[in-house]
Formats: structure tokens, C-alpha cells, sequence
């Protein structure tokens, strides 16, 4: 099957002169009939020639969330019609989007994990699937530009099935996406990327005092961990400090003894996205050429109800030595971060930290699925991070911590308090944010919380129900930057 992009006023540029003008006949003959007009993301099938004709619009006006829009879109359509390979045209104007192009067919190829159906139904999953992408390259350009663009569309579709993999890790429910099942990811990565592999359990962490993380697992029965990956790139500058990324890693978010209610608590095993992220990221670090190392951390547990587990008015001491009193046993993404974040700091000094989460339903209700919150404190990075976002339709919104949000979550008996009462209902992301910020001191901090795009009931066209992956991309592209 052939993707063949139109944009509206331009010929076509299929590959002879004989079949462009054909091309430009039929698309004549079509807009005639009113049936195809090359308007963006329009689709037109032509089943003999298993031909997908995809509008593209004006072409003055094309930006990456359109261009990947409608590529998800067509390859969708391709799925449709079951191809085991699927081509690509990509002309002189589609080349500086040539990577996002491949990232969006790589995402709408995406298909759940068929491990999870049985029979007819598990192997109309793997029979959707599409098992080759082939860019080509209009005649016109010339060799450098076809060497690039074929790299880049090369990295287009790693990124893109890396991306996938996230997603999968995401979507896995509790009982398959164990504490286990995460050990062996880090191994796996670390001995593919050559990253140093650390795994703190239950007595280090007793032991270094890491008591919020150990709080919010006693309810479950796995211990939590902290799985600490340190990428050294192969010509790293000794001299230069690390980078750190922090992903919350919560299997599954019951909200403890604040029991998450019917509608709320059905999609929590999502709460781990944070960490699927930085892992995913970890996996793609050879492929970038940094100088700096990279520190990838991420605390994982689940948080359950039991007699073992936390409640609400707890006081715990954190690893940082500051005390928290528990107010809301569901705000544990913050506990679990804080001890993880306040430990990175100390151990490796980072240049800067950034946190990804999915933190805070507040932050859906501000920002909407379309946008990811981002808070902290560096301005510069902030602003770096969002036209990264911009960049790769991984949008990024920023929001801001007052002193007055931090004075919320002072504690009445202990330093701190997890979660604010009386006017709990204002700012929660903002709320969040202000939490964390005790434990990172001076160290240049962004945190990204991304409770709403981590998870979709109303997928972009090159997304599905469920997982995005959000994150991977964006930050992946702002780690390109400072190459
Ligand atoms: N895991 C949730 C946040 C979340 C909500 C993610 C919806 C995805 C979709 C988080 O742990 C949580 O429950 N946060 C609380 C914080 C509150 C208790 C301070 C919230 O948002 O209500
Ligand atoms: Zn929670």
C-alpha cells in the first residue's frame, strides 16, 4: 500500500511525468464529483491501485501536529485494509517533517497487546499490524537531502516503536506489569544500553530512611524499589554534572484509605507513566550524542488498602529529614517522589532534574488532555521543554507556584502535609508542584505532570485508546537540542 500526499494547489508528484498527469486527471475528476478535495487529513482509497490519497492542505500552512495528524490517519486507513507494508511518498516539501511523519505512522500502528485476547480476536490484533514502513523520495531531490531524510525517517520509526512499547508497558494491568515485571525491564535496558544498573529494596531504602516511599507501599504486598539507571554516553565529558529524569512509578493508585470512588479508580494501573517514560527514554540515550550522563530514576510500588497501610494522619519522616503529615493518602505520587527526588540530588548532583508524573487530577481539569502541566523552577528550562513540545505535538503548559501554594502544604503538627484542606479543591497541580519543590532546593527542577495526555478515551489520529506515551517524544527532543 502507497501513501500519496496531495497538497491543494500543487501537482501531485507520484514518480513519472506519465503518472503524475494521471494522477492529476483523477484528482481533477474527483474534485469534480465533489468526492475527494485535498483538504487536510481528507482520505481517498483507491482499492485497485491500493493507493491512499492523503490532503494535506496548504502547504504554507503545514505544522507537525497537522502533518502527523494526517499520516496517523492514512496509515489507520491502511490497517483498515489489512498490508503487511506500507510506503511512504515524501516530497520536497514533506522533508523537514520527515522524522515526525514516521513517528506518526509508527504511533497509529500501534496495537494493544494481543496477549491479553484469545482466538480470532487476538490474531485480528496481530493481523492489523503493519509490519514495514518504506519511505520514497521524489526523483527531484537530491542525494544528501534522500540521506538525510532517510535517517531521519529511520529514527522516526525507532522513536515511534519505542514509543509503542510504552505504551504497552503503560496499559498493562497490576497483575502483569508487577514490581517484578520492572526489575527485569531495567535489566534488560541496562544491558542493552550499557547503562549501570542500581535496584535499592526494601532494607536500603529502610536504611537510607526513604520513609514515604516504604509508607505508601505498606499496603501492598511487593516491596517497592528504586531502580536507578546511569546512561555514560561513549564520549562523555567526565567533568560535566549529570542530567536527571524522575518518573513516578505507582503500578496501581487505589488511593489508599482515600479509596479512589466507581469512575475514578478503573484506569490506575496508568499511574506508573511517569516511569514507563524514563524508561523508554533510557532505551533511546545511545542513539542520542550526548556528553553529559543521564540519571534515570523511578520509584515504584503499588498503593493499597490493607492493615498494613498508611492512613491519613500519619506522620512520616522523609528521607530529605523533613516531616509530612499524611492528609490524603491518595497524594502519593508527591511521597514517593519526594524521597526519589531528594535522593538523586544528593547522590549525583545533578546539572538539572526534571520529574514527569501523572500527578494530579487537577491538572486534567485545568489543562484538558491536550496539555501536559509544567511547573518548577527554571524558567529557561521550562521554556526549553515547551518548544520541544511544540516541536513534536507533545504539548506543554506552564503553571505557576505562588509562595501561598507552598504555605498550603505546611503541615499543623509536622513540617509538611501531603495534601491541603479547606481549599483542597483550588490548584491542585499547582498544589503538587509546591510539594515537591521542598525537596529539590537549589537544583534547576521542571516537573511535567501528565495525569491527563498519559491516558486518552478520545485518541488524536495517530493515538489509540489508552496509553500515549506522552512525554517520551518531548523530551526526547529537548535532550536532541542539547547535544
Ligand atoms: N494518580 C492520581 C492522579 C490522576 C488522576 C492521574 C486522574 C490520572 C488521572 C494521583 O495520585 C492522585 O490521586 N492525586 C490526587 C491528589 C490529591 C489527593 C491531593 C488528586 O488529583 O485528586
Ligand atoms: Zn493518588
Amino acid at each position: 500500500m502507497l501513501i500519496i500526499p496531495v497538497f491543494e494547489k500543487l501537482p501531485p508528484q507520484v514518480g513519472t511525468k506519465a503518472q503524475n498527469l494521471a494522477l492529476k486527471a483523477l484528482l481533477r475528476k474527483l474534485a469534480n464529483a465533489k468526492e475527494f478535495e485535498p483538504k487536510e487529513g481528507r482520505i481517498f482509497y483507491l482499492y485497485e491501485k491500493k493507493q491512499i490519497l492523503l490532503g494535506l492542505g496548504n502547504v504554507k500552512k503545514i505544522n507537525v501536529a497537522g502533518i502527523m495528524s494526517a499520516f496517523g490517519a492514512a496509515t489507520k486507513t491502511a490497517k483498515n485494509h489489512p498490508t503487511q507494508k506500507l510506503s511512504v511518498i515524501i516530497t520536497e516539501e514533506l522533508l523537514p517533517f520527515t522524522q515526525s511523519i514516521a513517528e506518526a505512522v509508527s504511533l497509529a500502528n500501534y496495537q494493544p497487546s494481543a496477549a491479553y485476547k484469545t482466538g480470532k480476536a487476538a490474531e485480528k490484533l496481530k493481523k492489523e499490524f503493519i509490519a514495514e514502513f518504506i519511505p520514497i523520495f521524489n526523483k527531484s531531490l537530491s542525494r544528501e537531502q534522500v540521506e538525510t531524510a532517510k535517517k531521519n525517517f529511520q529514527r522516526g520509526l525507532e522513536i515511534g516503536k519505542t514509543a509503542n512499547e510504552v505504551k504497552d508497558w503503560v496499559n498493562a494491568p497490576p497483575n502483569f506489569a508487577t514490581p517484578q515485571f520492572f526489575d527485569e525491564l531495567a535489566k534488560k535496558i541496562g544491558k542493552e544500553t550499557g547503562a549501570k544498573l542500581t535496584i535499592l529494596y526494601k532494607k536500603e531504602l529502610q536504611k537510607l530512611g526513604m520513609n514515604t516511599l516504604l509508607a505508601v507501599n505498606r499496603g501492598s504486598p511487593d516491596d517497592a524499589r528504586l531502580v536507578i539507571l546511569e546512561y555514560t554516553p561513549k564520549n562523555a565529558d567526565k567533568k560535566l554534572a549529570p542530567l536527571a529524569l524522575v518518573g513516578k512509578g505507582i503500578i496501581f493508585d487505589s488511593g489508599g484509605y482515600n479509596l479512589k470512588p466507581r469512575g475514578h479508580i478503573e484506569d490506575m494501573q496508568l499511574d506508573k507513566a511517569g516511569a514507563c517514560v524514563v524508561f523508554g527514554l533510557a532505551k533511546l540515550l545511545p542513539k542520542l550524542n550526548l556528553k553529559q550522563r543521564v540519571i534515570i530514576v523511578a520509584p515504584i510500588t503499588e498503593s493499597l488498602i490493607g492493615k498494613n497501610a498508611f492512613k491519613p494522619s500519619e506522620i512520616i519522616k522523609t528521607y530529605a529529614g523533613k516531616t509530612v503529615e499524611i492528609t490524603n493518602t491518595d497524594g502519593e505520587g508527591r511521597l514517593i517522589l519526594a524521597d526519589a527526588i531528594a535522593y538523586t540530588i544528593d547522590e549525583f548532583k545533578p546539572k538539572f532534574l526534571i520529574d514527569i508524573a501523572t500527578l494530579t487530577g487537577a491538572c486534567m481539569v485545568a489543562l484538558g488532555d491536550r496539555y501536559a502541566g509544567i511547573l518548577g523552577n527554571d524558567k529557561e528550562l521550562a521554556e526549553k521543554l515547551q518548544k520541544a513540545g511544540d516541536e513534536t505535538d507533545e504539548l506543554l503548559w506552564p503553571l505557576p507556584i505562588h509562595k501561598d501554594f507552598s504555605e498550603k502544604m505546611k503541615g499543623v503538627y509536622a513540617d509538611l502535609r501531603n495534601a491541603d484542606l479547606g481549599s483542597e479543591r483550588f490548584a491542585g497541580a499547582s498544589k503538587g508542584a509546591a510539594f515537591i519543590k521542598e525537596f529539590v532546593g537549589k537544583t534547576p527542577w521542571v516537573h511535567i505532570d501528565i495525569a491527563s495526555p498519559a491516558f486518552t478515551t478520545d485518541p488524536k489520529k495517530y493515538e489509540q485508546k489508552g496509553a500515549t506515551a506522552f512525554g517520551l517524544r518531548v523530551l526526547l527532543r529537548f535532550l536532541e537540542k542539547l547535544e
